[in-house]
């Protein structure tokens, strides 16, 4: 198989910035897990199914018609842009993400992303469940304050409404809520490395795991 950086963390910590551009600067792959688990949340919506119905959001999360192509996602051939992206969506995502039957539906299409020459991968199970042999795991996170001005800063950024106290409490939620579920909790694996970027910079983050991939 072919070499797999596997980066995990909590909400915001810049998990896919970095691993987006980790797989820039190595030629690899990337897959950005969460999007799966965001686009299952965006394509049971659509379909009027319940995020608690576990075997339906299942079903659709088994046969999502989602093609990745550079930065665009096509949802049953249509782009999906910024849709999956909200707090609606983000909420949604760690409730269908917390279904065991769920994350089964979503676990060989992950895998499939395993190409040569290599694969950076994001999420919250990349390094525990979907690649448990990865030679390289990150667990990337920064604090409750910082990952909450990244958010505010990011959907400001695409035109939405957002203030902070409320990004704090909805990211403390999803965090516990990713935590404390039965199925791949968030948490760092004892073989992965923790890099808090707190006080890095983008750039600092991704040297940082580029120097630990040549090693
Ligand atoms: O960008 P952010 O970290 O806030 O979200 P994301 O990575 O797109 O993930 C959205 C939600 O999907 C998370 O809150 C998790 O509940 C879930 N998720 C997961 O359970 N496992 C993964 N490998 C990736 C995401």
């Amino acid at each position: 198989a072919a070499p797999v950086i596997a980066i995990d963390g909590p909400s915001a910590s810049g998990k896919g910035t970095v691993a987006g551009r980790v797989a820039q600067a190595l030629g690899y792959a990337y897959l950005d897990s969460g999007a799966l688990y965001r686009l299952t949340a965006l394509a049971a919506k659509q379909a009027g199914v319940d995020w608690a119905d576990e075997s339906s959001v299942a079903k659709l999360a088994a046969v999502l018609d989602v093609e990745f192509s550079g930065n665009d996602i096509r949802l049953n051939g249509t782009l999906v842009g910024d849709a999956i992206r909200t707090e609606e969506m983000s909420a949604g995502a760690s409730k269908v993400a917390a279904l065991p039957a769920v994350r089964e539906a979503l676990l060989f299409r992950q895998r499939a992303f395993n190409t040569l020459p290599g694969l950076v991968g994001d999420g919250r199970d990349m390094g525990s469940v979907i690649f448990p042999k990865a030679p390289l795991k990150v667990f990337l996170t920064a604090s409750a304050e910082a990952r909450a001005e990244r958010r505010y800063k990011q959907l400001i950024e695409k035109g939405f409404s957002a203030n902070l106290p409320d990004l704090l409490a909805d990211l403390q939620q999803r965090d516990a809520r990713d935590s404390q579920r039965s199925v791949a909790p968030l948490r760092q694996e004892a073989d992965a490395r923790l890099l808090d970027t707190t006080h890095l910079t983008i750039e600092q983050a991704v040297n940082q795991v580029l120097a630990w991939s040549r090693e």
